[in-house]
């Protein structure tokens, strides 16, 4: 059995196999690929295989040295002691990772998600660090969410890097990973260089660059440190990374300046987005923020919880510290304040009545034509509402994830990355007789999604569920298109589905309905095969007309008649269910 972090293996998908940022020239991709990868195979070899035998210690020329927790633990001490580098606000203490994911090894196998870390011991190990760029670089108004994840190997094989937090960059992928580039030595320089034939013989920073540009033969390892990680984290959010290559090459300056256009429009698009959350919290635009406590990166009041969800998570609180709890007694204390809907949804007693009033008034106010600010609305469907990540609100949502959403995803989905939530959208939306009434049948971009009615009055506008997205049917799933539960909403209890639960709203009868909704997204199982390769199994029997979906579904027309004042002809073009033999993998 092999585990994704900490071994060989990983050690070489993790260099040269990064998830690429889809604005990157292919060639210049593969060039970098490719030379990463032959260092570090070499690299692989020297150590032994597949690594096991390094378990526990991060050097293998039989000396006994430190382990990596022990190093970097040493690293952030005297990081803290001598200060931090520039425009780095914060490190943390390395978190062991309390899931990994488990690789299936090919599309056919690829049944593993996120299973609980079967090592502490050997990590992974998570270091935050909030870090801003220079000086009007785009990244300069508001700090970054940096996550580094050290595997055992540390210091010979440089952490995998993650920015959790709302991020235009062009160089970071939808699930919130750097581009291979980043880990070029160019880049992110080694600490160290040791040779094969001369093992004592260390060189300098700047001869790594070298010799990794040109030959690199005789290499054994390449040794890291967190400085030279946090400052190359910051000149990521300063200015475009290098592409490597001969500038005197046409291609490789054509691409420098390809890479240096996208690098500018992505940092003045971030520049904005900071600006508009400034203009709120800091210039008080309209009188500012009408209730303070809903921004605090230290999480929103207990006055705002339900009782009964702040006597659950106390009791999971108490039961963790003692021991890990397993999923069995998990779900067993979760189950005292969840209502299972139907398979899949549960609900839950979330909000008081003074935290929806709150959060509806904040709403209003920075919509309103007094705070004059530009609004993001929630996602592609949805027309009314707002991205309460884009006013100011992302570290508050932050400490919710953490303290409450993530504790109980853990119980209810802990294959799909619930216990280790790391990004969320969270946005409110809003229904209304005149604006929008439902929403049409679709899955979340999300893993997990909380959605928590706000109020006002309203009279119907549920939820209607069918399947799951790639569920198996033979093992008792529902298809992805038959109903399986409606659900009405009450205000301040919310309800919990997998991001790939097919659902769609209600129309209102009558009313107004606000929702907070979060879609979290875990790093973790989006890095496991079971994410990536996801079927979509064949429908063996018609679907549900409710379950039909007219922006996603092509074979719509065949069932329905499309609603009035909608194009039907341009919807199908873009529908993509079901999906043709090609994209039946998804990924
Ligand atoms: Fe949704």
């Amino acid at each position: 059995m092999r585990w994704a972090f900490g071994v060989g293996v990983r050690f070489v998908r993790s260099v040269s196999e990064r998830a690429h940022p889809r604005s990157l020239p292919p060639r210049v991709e593969e060039a970098v690929k490719d030379k990463l990868k032959r260092s570090t195979e070499r690299l692989r070899r020297g150590r032994g295989g597949d690594g096991i035998s390094r378990k526990g210690s991060s050097r293998v020329d039989g000396v006994r040295s430190m382990s990596a927790v022990e190093v970097l633990n040493a690293e952030i001490a005297v990081l803290r002691s001598v200060g931090l580098p520039e425009g780095v606000e914060s490190v943390t203490d390395p978190e062991t990772a309390r899931y990994v994911t488990l690789p299936g090894g090919s599309p056919h196998e690829a049944t593993a998600g996120v299973v609980p870390n079967p090592d502490l011991n050997t990590g992974p190990w998570h270091v935050h660090s909030y870090i801003s760029g220079e000086r009007n670089s785009g990244y300069h108004r508001a700090s970054v969410h940096f996550r580094f994840s050290f595997s055992n190997l540390y210091p010979r094989e440089p952490p995998d890097v993650h920015i959790l937090s709302v991020c235009h960059h062009a160089l970071v992928d939808d699930d919130k990973e750097v581009s291979s580039l980043f880990y070029h030595p160019e880049n992110l320089p080694a600490k160290r260089i040791g040779m094969t034939k001369e093992k004592e013989k260390i060189f300098c920073t700047s001869d790594v660059a070298k010799n990794n540009s040109s030959d690199t033969s005789g290499i054994e390892f390449l040794e890291y440190d967190l400085r030279s990680v946090l400052v190359a984290a910051r000149s990521f959010l300063s200015k475009p990374l290098l592409i490597p290559g001969d500038q005197s090459d046409k291609l490789v300056a054509h691409h420098r300046k390809h890479l240096g256009e996208q690098w500018q429009s992505a940092a003045s698009m971030n520049e904005r987005r900071d600006e508009i959350i400034d203009k709120y919290l800091v210039d008080k635009a309209g009188g500012g923020p009408k209730d303070a406590r809903l921004f605090s990166k230290h999480g929103w009041p207990r006055e705002f919880f339900h009782p009964t969800l702040l006597n659950v998570l106390e009791e999971i609180q108490e039961k963790d510290a003692l021991e890990p709890m397993n999923r069995a007694t998990r779900m067993n204390i979760i189950k005292n304040l969840c209502r299972e809907e139907a398979p899949g949804i549960y609900s839950f007693p979330m909000l008081t009545p003074e935290a929806c009033s709150a959060l509806i008034t904040e709403i209003e106010h920075f919509s309103s034509d007094q705070v004059s600010l530009p609004v993001r609305r929630p996602n592609s469907m949805n027309n009314h509402g707002v991205v309460i990540n884009e006013m100011g609100m992302e570290r508050a949502v932050d400490w919710l994830q953490e303290n409450i959403l993530q504790k109980i995803a853990e119980a209810l989905y802990p294959d799909q990355g619930g216990g280790c939530l790391t990004s969320h959208h969270s946005f409110v939306v809003q229904y209304k007789e005149g604006l929008d009434l439902g929403l049409d049948m679709h899955t979340d971009d999300a893993d997990v999604t909380f959605n928590a009615c706000l109020g006002k009055e309203f009279e119907a506008s549920g939820l209607t569920f069918c399947g799951v997205l790639g569920a198996d049917v033979k093992k008792g799933n529902a298809p992805h298109r038959k109903v399986t539960a409606l659900y009405a909403h009450e205000v301040g209890r919310c309800v919990a589905h997998l991001g790939a639960h097919r659902h769609g709203a209600d129309d209102l009868i009558y009313g107004e309905r606000l929702n907070l909704i979060v879609w979290n997204q875990s790093s973790t199982y989006r890095a496991s095969d079971a994410y990536r390769w996801r079927d979509v199994p064949e429908e063996t029997e018609a679907p549900d007309p409710k379950c039909l979906s007219f922006t996603h579904d092509k074979d719509f027309g065949t069932y329905k008649k499309y609603p009035p004042n909608v194009d039907g002809d341009a919807l199908k073009s873009n529908a993509w269910y079901p999906p043709s033999e090609e994209y039946v993998k998804m990924k």
